[in-house]
C-alpha cells in the first residue's frame, strides 16, 4: 500500500489583534495581562471583524496550502474540514468551502468535530483515504471562530482569555516511493469527561433548543473546569505521544520537531519535559494566536516552515488534547 504525506501548509489569521491589555481594559472581565501571561503564556490573539467567518478564513488558508504544494484547486479531490465553531448549525463548513473554492466541481466534503483534536482526527482520515487509493489529493482544513461566542464578563474570564480565531490548512497526498510519510496515528476519547469542557446550548437534546433561561444562565458560552482539563491534558498528551512512537517503532530522541496543540504554554512545557523533548524542538504560536483549537497544529506547521525548522524526512510529532475529552497523536516524516 502507498504511504501518504503532508505536501504543504497554509494559514490565515484575522487582522484584528487583541492584546491582553485590550482584555484588561474590559472592566467586567476583571482580568490582567500578568495573570494571562503567567498562567497560559498568551500575549495576544486575533478576532474576526466585519462579519468574517470561519469559511472566509478557510478560503485564505486553503489557497495558500494548495499554492505551496505547487498544485491548483483542480488537483484537490476531497475536503476534510475540522471545526467546533461552524458558521451555521448545519450544514458543516465543508460544503460552504466547496462552494467557495470548487464551484461546479462537486467534490466531497466531510466535516470533523473532535474539537482540539479535530485536525489530527482529520489527518488520520485523509491518510487512510490516500493509502487506500480513494483519493490522491485531500485538502484538510481547521478553522475556529471563538470570539463571537465568548463571555466577556467575570463569569467567563477563565475561558475567554485563552481563545482566538484563525485558520490552518494542509494538502495531503501520496508520498514518493521509499518516503515514510505519515507513519502512525493514535486517536482516543473519554466521554465521561465531556461536561468538563463543553458548550451546552443551543442543544437538540433540549426542546426548545435555546431558552431565555439558558441565555440568562450563560449556557450558550463555553464552560471549562480548567484544572481537570489541564491535568488530563498533560497525562494524555504524554501517553499518546509514547503510543504513536511505539506503533511506528521510533524513539523520542529521533523526533526532530514537536508540534503540539496550543492550549496553554504551561501544558506544552510540562508535556515536553515529561517526554524529554528539548524546548528548541518544540514550536509555540500560542503567544500571539491564543488557542485556535482545530487550527493550532497547521498554524504551528506554517510557523515551523517559516522558521526553516522543517526539513525533508524530519520526524515530526503532532499531539493534541481537548474537549470530549479527545486526544490524538500522529508521527510523520516531513
Ligand atoms: O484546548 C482545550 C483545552 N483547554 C485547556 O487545555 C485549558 C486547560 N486549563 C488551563 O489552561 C488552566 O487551568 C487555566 C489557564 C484555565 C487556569 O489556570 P489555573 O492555574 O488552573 O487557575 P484556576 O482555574 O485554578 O484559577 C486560579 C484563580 C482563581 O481565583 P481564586 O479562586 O484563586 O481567587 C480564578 O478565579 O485565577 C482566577 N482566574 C482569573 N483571574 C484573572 C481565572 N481566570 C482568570 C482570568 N483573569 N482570566
Amino acid at each position: 500500500m502507498r504511504q501518504a504525506r503532508i505536501l504543504s501548509a497554509g494559514m490565515y489569521l484575522p487582522e484584528r489583534v487583541v492584546t491582553n491589555g485590550d482584555l484588561e481594559a474590559i472592566k467586567e472581565l476583571d482580568t490582567s495581562d500578568e495573570w494571562i501571561q503567567q498562567r497560559s503564556g498568551i500575549r495576544a490573539r486575533r478576532y474576526v471583524s466585519n462579519g468574517e467567518s470561519g469559511t472566509d478564513m478557510a478560503v485564505h488558508a486553503s489557497k495558500q496550502a494548495v499554492e505551496n504544494a505547487g498544485l491548483t484547486m483542480d488537483d484537490i479531490e476531497f475536503i476534510i474540514y475540522a471545526t467546533l465553531s461552524p458558521d451555521y448549525t448545519f450544514p458543516g463548513n465543508g460544503c460552504f468551502l466547496q462552494e467557495r473554492l470548487f464551484g461546479d466541481r462537486t467534490i466531497g466534503a466531510m466535516d470533523v468535530r473532535n474539537q482540539c483534536s479535530g485536525f489530527i482526527y482529520g489527518l488520520a482520515a485523509a491518510d487512510s483515504f490516500i493509502k487506500t487509493g480513494l483519493y490522491d489529493h485531500i485538502l484538510l482544513v481547521g478553522t475556529e471562530v471563538h470570539s463571537t461566542g465568548l463571555d466577556f464578563t467575570r463569569n467567563g474570564r477563565d475561558v475567554t482569555v485563552l481563545f482566538g480565531d484563525g485558520a490552518g490548512a494542509v494538502v495531503v497526498g501520496p508520498a514518493p516511493e521509499g518516503h515514510p510519510g505519515i507513519m502512525a496515528s493514535a486517536l482516543h476519547s473519554e466521554g465521561k469527561h465531556a461536561r468538563e469542557l463543553w458548550l451546552e446550548s443551543p442543544a437538540s437534546a433540549m426542546n426548545p433548543r435555546i431558552s431565555h433561561e439558558a441565555l440568562d444562565q450563560g449556557r450558550h458560552y463555553p464552560m471549562m473546569n480548567g484544572r481537570v482539563v489541564f491535568k488530563h491534558a498533560v497525562t494524555r498528551m504524554v501517553e499518546v505521544s509514547h503510543e504513536v512512537l511505539a506503533r511506528a517503532r521510533r524513539k523520542i530522541a529521533e523526533v526532530a520537531l514537536f508540534l503540539p496543540h496550543q492550549a496553554n504554554m504551561r501544558i506544552n512545557q510540562m508535556v515536553a519535559s515529561y517526554l524529554r523533548i528539548p524546548e528548541e524542538k518544540m514550536v509555540s504560536t500560542i503567544q500571539w494566536t491564543g488557542n485556535t483549537t482545530a487550527a493550532t497544529i497547521p498554524i504551528c506547521m506554517c510557523e515551523a516552515i517559516r522558521q526553516g525548522k522543517l526539513k525533508e524526512n524530519d520526524l515530526v510529532l503532532l499531539t493534541a488534547f481537548g474537549s470530549g475529552f479527545t486526544w490524538a497523536s500522529t508521527l510523520l516524516a516531513w
